[in-house]
């Protein structure tokens, strides 16, 4: 297994302890970026978009600041909610309509978050530091991670 990997089901195995001292979903969301922030190797940003009435807007994250609201359906965070999967991106510089909170990303993973009926209602958005830090198992680890959330 990756060392990624390991670190990945450390953390959700921790999360399901954790979760079960709340089912409160933004007390939830807050703990995942505290992990994920502090114990993933160049997660500069990892943060949460959620949507309010059409509109998306940040929720809970940790790192530096951040666009308040993206523009509607421009950026990996709109393009993850309209086509209802995560997306990765490698290359930020390469993605067209890429919104840069700030100029020091690099790669991007953004991963639609469902409520407990199934509804897509925000994103988690992970920004890095470092070219292609993210692939299909990150993906697949943090799609585990943030359905944790809801169940
Ligand atoms: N890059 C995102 C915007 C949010 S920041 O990365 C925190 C996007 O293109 O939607």
């Amino acid at each position: 297994m990756r060392v990624k990997t390991a670190r990945y089901k450390r953390i959700q195995h921790q999360l399901m302890e954790l979760f079960l001292k709340s089912d409160d979903p933004l007390s939830r969301m807050t703990t995942v970026n505290a992990l994920l922030y502090h114990k993933m190797e160049g997660f500069f940003w990892v943060g949460f978009y959620m949507l309010k009435a059409g509109r998306l807007c940040v929720g809970p994250y940790q790192g530096p600041l951040a666009c308040l609201e993206l523009p509607k359906d421009k950026g990996v965070c709109w393009e993850a909610i309209n086509m209802g999967k995560t997306i990765v991106v490698p290359d930020v510089h390469q993605f067209h309509g890429h919104i840069a909170c700030d100029s020091r990303s690099k790669s991007e993973i953004v991963v639609p978050f469902r409520d407990g009926s199934g509804m897509i209602t925000g994103v988690l958005d992970i920004d890095s530091d470092r070219i292609s830090n993210f692939d299909h198992l990150d993906a697949e680890q943090l799609e585990h991670i943030v359905a944790l959330i809801s169940a």
